[in-house]
């Protein structure tokens, strides 16, 4: 049995939040909303509780779990050593969607860390999370709560479609409002690395490490290099073959798209549109289209907080194969949401020249 228990976002109710933080010091699974997607919760030092955890998301052992504290003076008892930068960043960053990577203590299991000697550290930003986390006294290792290889959940009615009967409780604070992972910071290697790009961007993060660098996951393939075991296990991707389509001339991508997509409905396929808000006129050329739209090209918050509820969709959907525009990856979210796209098309990327 799952618990659902409703939660005020801005300012949760005490006797919810004891009850949350009284299941997880007893070694429950508990979900949570976050400032980014819905997080699984377990104490980060129950190593019991932490085997559960896995089993629950059907996650391979491999894939490192981010650990939330309440607030940096917490970070002790999880890191070992922490760099000169740690302060400043966490001074602009936290509570907010940066996960920084540091040298573990001992008290870190390695069920928790994939057997790695670093240990991923946030401090989450949500009334929600924040709360839970001060009742319940204790570091939170918390993944994204969606079955391995799902979109994460930026709704509770998510989490229950991929965890309900397997968790102890759903704490529901509605809608998240970032709607992707956090920013991933690696201070352990010779030179500061984004392992997954999110909400605080590289340009935010120069601005106090000059020498920050992002990560290809596709250089990591290709190198062999295992900087994060867990970015290079299989990512979530559609039921349905999911192509992007990438390009600067954002008519001439649409237009490619609904070439391919009638080519598809030819066939008696039944096709989905994962489309930018300036698709929509053209796509209705053929109504026979699945068609869901993220938001402007130029609105990529929006896009980013409903990436995800639009890929559980087109699952849902029943489809056959799904285009997908690619959205512009200059600023902001920009990255992020690419970084995304191209994971969930898993490689099945088309450049779409200007002429
Ligand atoms: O926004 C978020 O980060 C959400 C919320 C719930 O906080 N959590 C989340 O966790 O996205 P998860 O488990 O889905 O992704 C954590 C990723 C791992 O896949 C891995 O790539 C990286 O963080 N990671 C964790 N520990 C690491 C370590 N010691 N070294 C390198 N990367 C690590
Ligand atoms: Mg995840």
């Amino acid at each position: 049995m799952t618990d659902l228990l409703a939660v005020d976002p801005r300012r949760p109710e005490a006797a919810v939040i004891a009850r949350a933080a009284d299941c997880l010091r007893r070694g429950g699974l508990v979900a949570f909303p976050t400032e980014t997607v819905y997080g699984l919760g377990v104490n980060a030092f129950d190593e019991a509780a932490v085997r559960r955890l896995f089993e629950a998301k059907g996650r391979p052992a491999v894939d490192p779990l981010i650990v939330h504290i309440a607030d940096a003076a917490h970070l002790p008892l999880v890191a070992r050593t922490v760099p000169a930068s740690v302060q400043a960043l966490a001074q602009r960053f936290w509570p907010g969607p940066l996960t920084l990577v540091l040298p573990k203590t001992a008290a870190v299991p390695g069920a928790v860390t994939a057997g790695l000697d670093t240990v991923a550290v946030r401090v989450p930003a949500h009334p929600v999370a924040h709360a839970l986390l001060a009742a319940a006294d204790l570091p939170v290792a918390a993944p994204s709560a969606n079955l391995f290889s799902r979109p994460s959940p930026t709704t509770a009615a998510h989490v229950l479609q991929d965890l309900a009967g397997r968790i102890d409780m759903v704490l529901d604070g509605g809608q998240t409002d970032v709607g992707i992972e956090s920013t991933v910071l690696d201070l352990c290697g010779p030179v500061p690395t984004v392992l997954r790009p999110g909400a605080v961007t590289i340009a935010m993060l120069r601005e106090l490490l000059p020498g920050v660098v992002a990560r290809e996951a596709s250089r990591d393939a290709r190198d062999g290099a295992m900087p994060s075991p867990g970015l290079l296990t299989r990512h979530y991707a559609p039921r349905a073959p999911f192509t992007l389509y990438e390009g600067a001339d954002h008519a001439r991508v649409c237009a490619r798209i609904l070439a391919a997509a009638r080519v598809a409905l030819g066939q008696g396929q039944r096709v989905g549109v994962l489309a930018a808000d300036e698709d929509v006129t053209a796509l209705t050329a053929e109504p026979a289209l699945h068609v869901v739209t993220l938001g402007s090209l130029y609105a990529l918050d929006t896009v980013a907080a409903r990436l995800y509820a639009a890929l559980r969709e087109l699952d849902a959907a029943g489809l056959d194969v799904i285009l997908g525009h690619g959205f512009p990856a200059g600023g902001g979210m920009g990255l992020a949401v690419r970084d995304r796209l191209r994971r969930a098309a898993s490689g099945h990327v088309v450049t779409v020249d200007t002429d």
